[in-house]
Parts: C-alpha cells; sequence; structure tokens
C-alpha cells in the first residue's frame, strides 16, 4: 500500500474516532442539598471525569428517619433574556411507592427514571431502609437517550429533583447538563 493510502487511512481513523468519542450531551454540573440534616445527607454526589470521553455522574444519600414519600422532579431550560432557568414542560410529583410497585403508570417520570435504572438500588417497591445509590450513570448513556431514544433541543438545562416525606421537603437533586 502506498504511503499516500495510508495517510488518508489514519485520517479516517482519526476522523472516526473523533466522531465516537464526540458526545453532545454534557453534565455541567451537580449539587446535593440536605434540607434536613437529622432526616437524610449526602454522603457523595459528584461528576466524575476519568477522561475525553468517559465521564459518570454518581450520588449515595443516607436515609436516616422515615422514607421518601414523594418526589417531584422538574426540567428547567436557560432562555436568553432571562437571569437564569426556567421551567420547561415538565413538572410532575409522584407518589415514591405507588410509581416504584408500577413505573408503567406514569410514562414521563418511567422516561426519567430509565436514566438511572441500571444504576441504583432504588428500583424495587417499599419500603426503602438502606442508603439510596446512583452508582456511575456515564455520560455516553445520557447522551444517547437524550440525542436517539428522545431528542432533546439544544440547550443548558437543569434537572432538578426534590425529595419529599410527610409534605416536607428533605433534599434537593441538581443536575445541570448542556445539549449542543
Ligand atoms: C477512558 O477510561 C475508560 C475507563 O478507564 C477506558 O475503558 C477507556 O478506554 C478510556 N478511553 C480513552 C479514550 O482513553
Ligand atoms: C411544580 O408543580 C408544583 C405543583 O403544581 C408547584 O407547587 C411547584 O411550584 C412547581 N415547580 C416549579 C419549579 O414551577
Ligand atoms: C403493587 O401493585 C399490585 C397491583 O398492580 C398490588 O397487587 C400490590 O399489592 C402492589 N404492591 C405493593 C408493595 O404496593
Amino acid at each position: 500500500m502506498g504511503g499516500k493510502h495510508r495517510i488518508l487511512l489514519s485520517l479516517f481513523a482519526i476522523l472516526i474516532s473523533a466522531v465516537k468519542i464526540y458526545s453532545k450531551f454534557e453534565f455541567t454540573n451537580i449539587k446535593c442539598n440536605s434540607v434536613d440534616k437529622e432526616f437524610s445527607d449526602f454522603e457523595y454526589c459528584y461528576i466524575k471525569s476519568v477522561n475525553r470521553s468517559y465521564k459518570y455522574l454518581s450520588i449515595k444519600a443516607n436515609l436516616f428517619k422515615t422514607p421518601i414519600t414523594k418526589i417531584n422532579g422538574v426540567i428547567f431550560k436557560r432562555f436568553n433574556g432571562y437571569n437564569g432557568y426556567r421551567p420547561f414542560m415538565f413538572n410532575v410529583t409522584l407518589d415514591a411507592c405507588r410509581f416504584l410497585n408500577n413505573t408503567k403508570s406514569n410514562p414521563i417520570a418511567s422516561y426519567f427514571f430509565d436514566f438511572i435504572i441500571p444504576f441504583t438500588n432504588m428500583y424495587h417497591n417499599c419500603p426503602f431502609d438502606h442508603d439510596l445509590i446512583i452508582d456511575k450513570v456515564p455520560i455516553d448513556f445520557v447522551n444517547h437517550r437524550v440525542t436517539k431514544v428522545l431528542p432533546v433541543p439544544e440547550g443548558d438545562y437543569l434537572y432538578e429533583t426534590n425529595w419529599i416525606a410527610y409534605d416536607i421537603k428533605r433534599a434537593v437533586v441538581k443536575v445541570y447538563g448542556t445539549i449542543s
């Protein structure tokens, strides 16, 4: 094979690998806040970049008292002309136990729960008398879901979940991401 071909081939290989590692979704930030530290607290909550292509999100929450009864999830999107994020399309409050017993009962919540099912110990019926773990949700997985499974328009997003027990907000998890 001539040198020219070899150069072309390696250029092609570089191009292919560049396309492969190109991620349209990026995690930009994560914030976990315990509103009531007697009730629950976060052991960890972070985004880690192992290398250019492998990034993931992990959360571990300790529950000290009675379980979470409701979860509220809201999507915010950043719009030009506003200071910060505004609610965008989705704001759902769920009875946690009822939902977990039949996740198909709420297709929208189910779509969001699918982001963590393979990585969490929360996919079972109530009660929840253990720590809640979301372990290494990879950016590739999220990227596939927001660009292929259900394409989401470009922009800066915030996915906020409020963890409620007996009608009192106990913890807030905010995940920020950009689709470009
Ligand atoms: C990134 O890290 C993962 C896990 O250690 C590894 O499997 C993968 O090959 C690495 N990718 C690159 C491009 O270095
Ligand atoms: C979401 O909906 C609930 C119930 O309707 C409401 O109390 C809450 O303020 C809403 N959240 C946002 C961020 O708009
Ligand atoms: C789950 O739902 C089924 C009906 O779909 C019901 O028979 C069962 O008791 C429920 N289990 C729990 C733990 O709530």
